[in-house]
């Protein structure tokens, strides 16, 4: 059981296939070992910036008795004009519906104010949780990132929005002010997510047209990110971290040793990459003095012989 003397409680979920990479996300946002479908932190991060991320609730009040529970919301003296409470069932809560409302209903009488279904001020939720109620501000994932699923331009193989968003967030390791680098960018899945959640990164990709697409297709979201059409090799800048969706034989023709070009090259950049791969490459890791500090497997939704490899890696002292 976990702890609750915690500021925020997180809710996730995710598809079978990306349990891993959903871990391995909450185990660079939050520090900790994500066991099931809930997390008790006192990290505050946006819902919206994960995929697997669905509810963040900063904990007001909480107590193993229902009762209790609602004379603290009480002493807490709430005013709000317009608020909207909701119940977040958890595994476990075999709380029937009726009850839930009339629980809802408890809580709306020891709140002053109006409350709002529509456009409430704040949001309000309540759960039950391991056998403790608890009551707090809701923030919940907003999937307006979605709509990066419609970019003008997009690669037949690119990776999942899920995976970039996952990628920006290991990459930016909770440090906002983080300065990323996405060495081949194709037409910029994961720079989306990064601009999306507001940090800062720059791209790079070899290929004209598909550094041009990139382009667009921040353009057309409004985002401002530089992307240099270059090989990663010719950038001069250094950044605290940087991506690589290494190219591979599928759509591109890329060789072993181009393989290698582009993780030496980026290795010259930064002292902390993550690579996404769909061969080990243990063995190129060590060669140019990294070590693998994490790692994860994710394999495609219907299709058990292709899975893609996220190695995060650090430079060795
Ligand atoms: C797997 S794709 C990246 C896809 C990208 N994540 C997306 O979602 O669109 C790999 C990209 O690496 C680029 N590339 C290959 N060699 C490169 C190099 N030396 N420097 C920079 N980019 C390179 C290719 O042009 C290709 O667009």
């Amino acid at each position: 059981m976990q702890q609750n003397n915690h500021n925020y409680l997180y809710t996730f979920n995710h598809d079978p296939t990306e349990r891993e990479l959903c871990q391995l996300e909450a185990r660079f946002v939050f520090n900790k070992v994500l066991q099931g479908k809930w997390l008790f932190t006192d990290v505050e991060v946006d819902p919206s910036c994960s995929a697997f991320i669905k509810n963040r609730l900063r904990i007001i009040s909480c107590s193993d008795s229902y009762d209790t529970l609602i004379q603290e919301i009480k002493k807490e003296n709430i005013e709000v004009e317009a608020f909207k409470v909701e119940y977040v069932v958890f595994d476990g809560d075999e709380t029937p519906y009726t009850e839930r409302l009339q629980k809802l209903r408890d809580i709306g009488y020891s709140i002053e104010g109006m409350h709002e279904y529509y456009n409430p001020d704040i949001t309000y939720g309540m759960c039950y949780c391991e056998g403790t109620w608890y009551f707090g501000e809701l923030l919940k994932n907003n999937f307006d990132w979605h709509k990066h699923k419609q970019k003008p331009y997009s690669f037949s193989n690119s990776i999942s929005v899920n995976i970039g968003k996952a990628l920006v967030n290991i990459a930016v390791n909770n440090t906002k002010e983080s300065t990323l680098l996405d060495a081949c960018c194709g037409v910029g899945t994961i720079m989306l997510e990064a601009c999306f959640a507001g940090n800062h990164i720059e791209g790079c990709d070899i290929n004209e047209k598909t550094a041009k697409n990139a382009k667009e297709n921040l353009a057309h979201f409004n985002y401002n990110a530089t992307i240099y059409h270059s090989d990663v090799k010719d950038l001069k800048h250094r950044y605290d971290s940087a991506i690589i969706d290494l190219p591979y034989n599928l759509f591109t023709s890329a060789t072993d040793s181009d393989i290698e070009h582009i993780i030496t090259a980026t290795a010259t950049l930064t002292d902390r990459l993550v690579i996404v791969s769909i061969s080990d490459i243990t063995d190129l890791i060590n060669n140019i003095g990294f070590r693998i500090a994490d790692y994860c497997s994710v394999s495609k939704r219907g299709k058990t012989n292709f899975a893609r490899k996220i190695w995060v890696c650090e430079k060795r002292k």
